[in-house]
């Protein structure tokens, strides 16, 4: 039986499953070592109260006639669908049509399948570092080329350091599909709207697409800093927005995200004009059967007064220890960034160590958790992320251990 030669030549595991295999075999041979992990970018924090109360009765009443609900819709509930239209978008002047909203069960499948709209040939662009999602699911699907030394031999590396300020340069020659993430994961930062103007504008020239990453806009801060790409005028024309609720609302183990198409986005086939929006829709329609009611009733209920008050706690709470986090280091003497508009503090690694080198440090000195950074690309080597995701008590324990061993 002939397999797919594309995955199974991807270079050692995705990357947080590389990590947890690491961790778990030190965890094997030091049972005694009490591990703090600021790695993968997973949620303490329990579901808000009302959210929690909304998910819990509407699954009770699954169990009542009047209560039971078969499929769900195919592109989502129109309950949820008004809610992220009207509490979501049209406070920042961006108005939708509830046909270009759709739901699903994450942002990371939403950018992972995403791709299987794209040309077998499509060019594909990447902030680098850059989430693995997008890069390995292109990947698969055989469109980057070979992995030698580190790098996909067909992939358009956009690289964001120090040194740039973590502004990624345009594509020096025509991609069909940029990914672009803000608030940044991995490295934390953000752009001003004038910043993604360069791109958005770029792409209408190019005819190119921008699949824009938005899971984390709920930790924006600062005024100036937009919360979606379509702020930017004629984002409309050639962006997708990915949204979720996981590190909004503490869904990473509930599953609930959205994607915005809006109609107006056109890719070609052959000499036609096509819109994006009708082949989502047809591919969703075929291969999901939805996101299940009281999932989609709970999150509607982040958009309620009470339950926006109360992710809006979890947020801060996050923000104050990804300030923990920064402050602490920076005191050490770490250069860092990011962890301002983010859960993600990205620091330098001390003396130019190479990241993994860091990793095994952290791990076996300081028994906590991180994500080495060349574990997102190349321009990845040299940093390292912490994650505000723990509790404030075991953040700051940690801070004090990383700080001990530098
Ligand atoms: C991360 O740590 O980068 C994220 O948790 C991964 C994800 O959201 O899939």
């Amino acid at each position: 039986m002939k397999l797919n030669a594309h995955i199974a030549s991807l270079p050692a595991g995705y990357l947080f499953a590389e990590i947890g295999k690491r961790v778990k075999a030190y965890q094997t041979a030091h049972p005694d070592a009490d591990l703090i992990r600021l790695g993968i970018g997973d949620v303490t924090r329990p579901i808000a109260p009302s959210v929690a109360r909304v998910f819990a009765d509407t699954a009770l009443k699954m169990g009542t006639p009047e209560g039971f609900h078969g499929y769900a819709p195919d592109y989502g509930y129109n309950f949820l669908i008004d809610a992220i239209i009207r509490a979501d978008y049209a406070p920042r002047g961006v108005s939708l049509k509830p046909e270009e909203v759709f739901i699903s069960d994450g942002a990371k499948p939403d950018v992972g399948n995403l791709q299987e709209l794209f040309g077998a040939d499509a060019r594909i662009a990447v902030t680098d570092p850059v989430y693995p999602v997008y890069v390995d699911s292109n990947a698969m699907a055989g469109r980057l080329g070979s992995f030698d030394g580190g790098r996909w031999s067909g992939l358009c590396y956009l690289p964001c350091t120090a040194e740039n300020g973590f502004i990624p340069p345009l594509p020096p020659e025509h991609v069909d599909v940029i990914y672009l993430c803000y608030p940044n994961n991995p490295t934390g930062t953000v752009l001003t709207k004038d910043q993604l103007k360069v791109f958005v504008d770029w792409a209408l020239k190019e005819d190119a697409l921008i699949v824009y990453d938005a899971a984390y806009k709920a930790f924006i801060t600062e005024k100036d800093i937009p919360q979606s790409i379509y702020e930017v005028p004629g984002a409309e024309k050639c962006c997708i927005e990915c949204c979720s609720f996981s590190k909004t609302a503490g869904f990473t183990g509930v599953r609930c995200g959205y994607m915005i198409i809006p109609t107006s986005v056109t890719g070609t086939v052959g000499n036609e004009r096509v819109s994006l929006n009708r082949l989502w829709q047809r591919r969703m329609s075929t291969k999901s059967n939805g996101v299940s009611y009281p999932v989609q009733c709970a999150a509607a209920q982040v958009f309620a007064p009470d339950g926006h008050r109360e992710v809006m706690e979890s947020i801060s709470y996050y923000l104050n220890n990804a300030s923990v986090i920064r402050t602490g280091l920076e005191k050490a003497g770490c250069r860092c960034f990011g962890g301002v508009n983010s859960p993600y503090v990205w620091m330098q690694t001390p003396d130019g160590m190479k990241s993994w080198d860091f990793f095994d440090l952290l791990l076996d000195k300081a028994h906590v958790v991180g994500t080495p950074g060349e574990g997102f690309g190349p321009s990845g080597e040299g940093y390292f992320r912490l994650t505000a995701f723990n509790t404030l008590e075991k953040t700051k324990e940690a801070v004090e251990r990383v700080t001990g061993v530098l």
